[in-house]
């Protein structure tokens, strides 16, 4: 392998999408035996955006984040050499969603894949990417985190059909001769033996038998919200400090700590365990709820947007979800 010279890796733009639909927890309650009042105290999540499946899915959602990340960076779909997109519910097992998106917006001939890494899509995601432009191979990549989860919910479920929403979000990485410019630290686990905890059977012999006295929905998520709690709280606070540890960073160094939203109370019991200021760990989950691989990066995008961070700042990403996964990436923008 020939020697590539040290770079740094750019976070050009952001952008992100979610479907118009609005899903309110009073609709909810209309559907099952559910109030808004317990949605609310044991989530925080008070409404969501829902697909409508005759014209929208990961494809157009993913499709339309990284449009207009391309559009802030000032670049377009044949600028990129590379496009990976972070989901767990593409449209088509293949192609990719990420070889459509590469297609819609004039990318070909760039290098195009999906990655699976639930609620860790997007952080997995600009990770993957921002270590394959360090790397010399590419030099401009697309990520996009994004799911619709209303494709893979049990209405039926109550316990797991509520937190859900769907979302996109993107970003725009390029090379920088600045080898201490973007991303200065990346973390990225996994935890297979608790995978049963927060899983998508196609098959029914693939559910465990003690998941069996449940009904079975095939396609549909199967999750053990307390098991999932536990491991939440725990990892999201062990990530943030490896974060913080790595980097040699204080709280005070960090504009703002992205978090995926999974849970009100999980944000908020890691949060305080750190002590984080809350104005440094921003909540979107009332709005939209858990939206799995698209929560962080939209989070990231509105954040942006909203001037709450940009140029010189630090910002630590951080996510944990199914499989199990759990991941951060830290970046100077
Ligand atoms: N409305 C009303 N009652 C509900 C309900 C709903 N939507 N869902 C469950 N309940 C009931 C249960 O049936 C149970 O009733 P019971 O005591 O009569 O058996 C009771 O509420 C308590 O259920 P429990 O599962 O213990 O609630 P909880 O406090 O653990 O909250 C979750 C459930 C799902 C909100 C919580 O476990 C959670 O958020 N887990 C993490 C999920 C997550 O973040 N997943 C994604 C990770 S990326």
């Amino acid at each position: 392998m020939s020697a590539v010279s040290p770079c740094g890796v750019r976070l050009a733009g952001t952008g992100s999408a979610v479907p118009p639909r609005v899903l309110h927890n009073r609709d909810l309650e209309r559907m099952m035996d559910t109030t808004d009042e317990w949605i609310t105290q044991r989530t925080g999540i008070r409404e969501r955006r829902i697909c409508d499946p005759r014209t929208e899915g990961t494809f157009t959602l993913g499709r339309d984040a990284l449009a207009r990340a391309l559009d802030e960076a000032g670049m377009k779909g044949s600028d990129l050499d590379l496009i990976i997109c972070g989901t767990c519910t593409p449209e088509m097992a293949c192609p990719s969603n990420a070889c459509r998106i590469a297609a819609a917006l004039d990318a070909t001939p760039a290098a195009a894949f999906d990655l699976t890494a639930a609620c860790c899509g997007f952080v997995y995601s600009l990770n993957v990417g921002e270590s394959l432009i360090r790397s010399g191979r590419f030099r401009s990549v697309g990520v996009i985190g994004v799911d619709a989860m209303s494709t893979a919910i049990d209405y039926d479920d109550r316990s797991v059909s509520i937190l859900f929403g769907d979302a996109a979000g993107a970003a725009v990485l390029v090379r920088d001769d600045d080898p201490g410019k973007g991303c200065i630290y990346q973390r990225m686990h996994a935890d297979g033996r608790g995978w049963a905890s927060l899983y998508i059977p196609r098959r029914e012999q693939e559910v465990p038998a003690d998941d069996r006295e449940n009904p079975i929905r095939l396609g549909c998520l199967r999750m053990n919200g307390r098991e999932v709690f536990k491991f939440a709280v725990n990892r999201f606070r062990e990530t943030v400090e490896d974060a913080l540890a790595g980097t040699g960073l204080s709280v005070d160094d960090v504009a703002q700590f992205v978090c995926h939203q999974s849970n009100l109370r999980i944000i908020e019991a890691a949060r305080e365990r750190i002590g984080i200021p809350s104005e440094k760990m921003p909540v979107n989950i009332d709005r939209f709820g858990n939206s799995s691989a698209g929560s962080a990066g939209l989070l990231l995008d509105q954040l942006r947007k909203d001037g709450k961070c940009g140029a010189g700042d630090t910002v630590v990403v951080v996510a944990f979800g199914g499989g199990m996964t759990w991941a951060s990436s830290v970046w100077r923008l």
